[in-house]
């Protein structure tokens, strides 16, 4: 499996300070992925052409199976994920969304403000994580259950 990491921030693309979601997905998933992956990482500034190229780069141009993005998903003026996401998918597969809401109004009720969602373009799956890292744990554990058969009934 070849899995692409996107950061999505504009504080961590203009470099005021270090990306640590991009890294706390990867150890999210080195803790419960026993199968062998291949990782790409970067980071895109927020807004909806960046962040829908950055998406189009790793379905179309150098195709990965699942993109995980983090960041951009709240209703903050320059929070474009879900409209990148908009643009870019052929298929949207809401229940990633209500599940990843679900498990985190467990913990905050300020889970309501996420947008974040899934689907499909091609043959990649792409799932939006949030941006804080202790969210990213609880979120990535609870949907990625049903990623390899999805990635099966898409490949
Ligand atoms: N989900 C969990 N599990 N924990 C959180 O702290 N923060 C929420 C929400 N989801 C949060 C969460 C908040 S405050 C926002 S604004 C949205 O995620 C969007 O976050 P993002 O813009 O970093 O993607």
């Amino acid at each position: 499996m070849r899995i692409a990491i996107i950061t999505i921030s504009d504080r961590a693309a203009r470099g005021d300070y270090e990306d640590i979601s991009g890294p706390a997905i990867e150890a999210c998933l080195r803790g419960f992925v026993t199968s062998d992956f291949e990782l790409v990482r970067r980071v895109v500034a927020d807004g909806r052409a960046l962040v829908a190229d950055a998406l189009m780069e790793y379905c179309d141009r150098d195709p990965v199976d699942l993109i995980l993005t983090t960041g951009g998903t709240g209703p903050a003026p320059r929070d474009e994920t879900p409209e990148a996401m908009q643009s870019v998918m052929e298929k949207e597969l809401a229940g990633f969304g209500e599940l990843m809401r679900r498990v985190s109004l467990e913990q905050t009720p300020t889970a309501i403000l996420s947008r974040q969602t899934a689907g499909i373009r091609g043959q990649t799956l792409i799932i939006n994580l949030p941006g804080r890292p202790a969210a990213i744990d609880i979120c990535l554990r609870a949907v990625f259950p049903a990623v390899p058969y999805c990635l099966d009934l898409i490949g």
